[in-house]
């Protein structure tokens, strides 16, 4: 079955959740929120982050390109404004070379353990670029880890590899750690249906 994408909304939360549940909350409960806080809340479980990212679904401050292979959730890619993600990694080197900061971002990416290497990762990054350009487009950063040609753990490539952000039409800006890189890209406002209809 062709892998189509639907945006994180209220209509799609319930597959969103089934997927995290599936694999018990993600890095230990984690619900995809790791990177909506500022760093500095005091830590709490899986239920209590759960009932937050619910929250921020419901009031449109989540934003992730889900890709469903049928009815099923197979993974996503998270991004937002810069503002609704605030806490990447690498946090200090960033801020110390910073000169001016995105309008968007794009954090992490989780795929179904059953389904990697099948390129869903690639096709959730290249979802999440449409989106972006759906919303206005603009500047837009990320950060991911540079192993090319080399295997490395799936679980540290939750930002993605430089390798298939480069595909993607990103650049490497700077470094930020060992293998931690900025990239970044600028992606056009699409057009609505009725601008494309009158062009
Ligand atoms: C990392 C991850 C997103 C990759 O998803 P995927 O669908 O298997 O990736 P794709 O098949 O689209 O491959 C994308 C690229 O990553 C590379 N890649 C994927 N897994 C890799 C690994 N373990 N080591 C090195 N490179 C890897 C692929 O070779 C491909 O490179 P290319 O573009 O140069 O061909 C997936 O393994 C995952 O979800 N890991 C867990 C992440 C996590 O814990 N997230 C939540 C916490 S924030």
């Amino acid at each position: 079955m062709p892998l189509t994408s639907k945006a994180l909304s209220p209509e799609t939360w319930p597959e969103f959740a089934r997927l995290v549940e599936k694999h018990h909350g993600i890095f230990g409960g984690c619900w995809c929120i790791a990177f909506h806080l500022t760093g500095k809340e005091e830590r709490r479980g899986a239920a209590a982050y759960r009932g937050m990212k619910q929250k921020l679904v419901r009031e449109g401050r989540a934003h992730a390109a889900l890709v469903f292979d049928g009815p099923t959730a197979v993974g996503w890619c998270q991004f937002g404004p810069t503002a609704e993600l605030p806490n990447i990694r690498s946090r200090k080197a960033y801020e110390a070379g910073l000169r001016e900061l995105p309008d968007w971002r794009i954090t992490c990416f989780f795929i179904d353990r059953e389904r990697r290497g099948e390129g869903i990762a690639t096709v959730a990054l290249r979802e999440a670029v449409r989106e972006i350009g759906r919303l206005g487009g603009g500047t837009v950063e990320a950060y991911p880890e540079d192993f090319t040609g080399q295997r490395t753990s799936n679980s540290f490539l939750c930002s993605g590899t430089v390798g298939m952000f480069e595909k993607a039409g990103f650049h490497r800006d700077r470094k930020i750690a060992m293998r931690r890189w900025v990239v970044n890209r600028t992606v056009a406002r699409s057009r609505t249906k009725r601008e494309a209809s009158r062009a």
